[in-house]
């Protein structure tokens, strides 16, 4: 069965019966049921309704809830800034490499133990085939390099420029530990991100948050479409 972990602007898949379930590592809220007619396991990760910012929510807690319950593909569902310049605002990145900026997140199941999992491609192969299938049609990059910032506050200007020498196309919170901990649960773990505004210093002007809001309605519009098309051709 697949996985669906939502993002801000998509937080219930509203066919599903949802509660709480308890892991090791704390008690996530998790919704089963269908999409298409396909079973699926949903989980928000701000929460339900949304309160957890990027730095407090329980990534652990997620990843080991849907271990638990088995499944067998993550589709994570992330919302993110341009920095490439590029790229179309609203549209969809599918990315292939992440670089990781957070720091004093729980990055590990394995506190007591001394384990390195390889994570030289975070992103499954065979799941970001299906999504970049699926997505034909929408405004897409099938690959780019995901920079995992801190949060909560955007960037400034400097870090966007940053970011680009660094390679990064996107800009986003909530990546990791997510993608890490997915590979040390052995759970194939793909993502596909709804680009709501331009990176900070882009455009010439401060980020609009009214027309982010739109970019993000209009995005997530695409992805429900998406992983549509995903779990019809599973
Ligand atoms: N920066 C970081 N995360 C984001 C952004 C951004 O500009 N937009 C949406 N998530």
């Amino acid at each position: 069965m697949l996985a669906i972990i939502g993002g801000t602007g998509f937080s219930s898949l509203a066919v599903t019966d949802g509660g709480m379930e308890t892991t090791a590592f704390g008690d996530v809220y998790m919704e089963t049921g269908e999409l298409h007619e396909t079973p699926v396991v949903f989980v928000p990760r701000h929460g339900n309704p949304p309160r957890y910012p990027p730095h407090k929510i329980n990534y652990r807690a997620i990843i080991q809830a849907l271990f638990d319950a088995g499944v067998d593909g993550i589709i994570a569902v992330n919302t993110v800034g341009s920095v490439d310049e590029t790229l179309s605002v609203p549209g969809l990145v599918i990315p292939d490499q992440i670089i990781d900026y957070t720091w004093g997140r729980q990055q590990t199941f394995h506190d007591d133990q001394i384990v390195h999992v390889d994570l030289t491609h975070p992103y499954d192969p065979v799941l970001r085939t299906l999504l970049c299938d699926a997505a034909a049609g929408y405004p897409t990059r099938t690959d780019g390099v995901y920079g995992c910032t801190q949060g909560p506050r955007l960037e400034t200007a400097a870090e966007i420029r940053r970011l680009r020498k660094d390679g990064c196309h996107i800009v986003g919170m909530t990546a990791m530990p997510e993608a890490g901990l997915a590979r040390e649960r052995g759970i194939p773990y793909a993502a596909i991100c709804v680009v709501i505004n331009a990176g900070a210093g882009i455009k010439n002007r401060i980020i609009d948050m009214d027309e982010t809001r739109r970019s993000l309605d209009t995005g997530m519009g695409w992805v429900r479409d998406v992983l549509i098309r995903v779990v019809q051709s599973t």
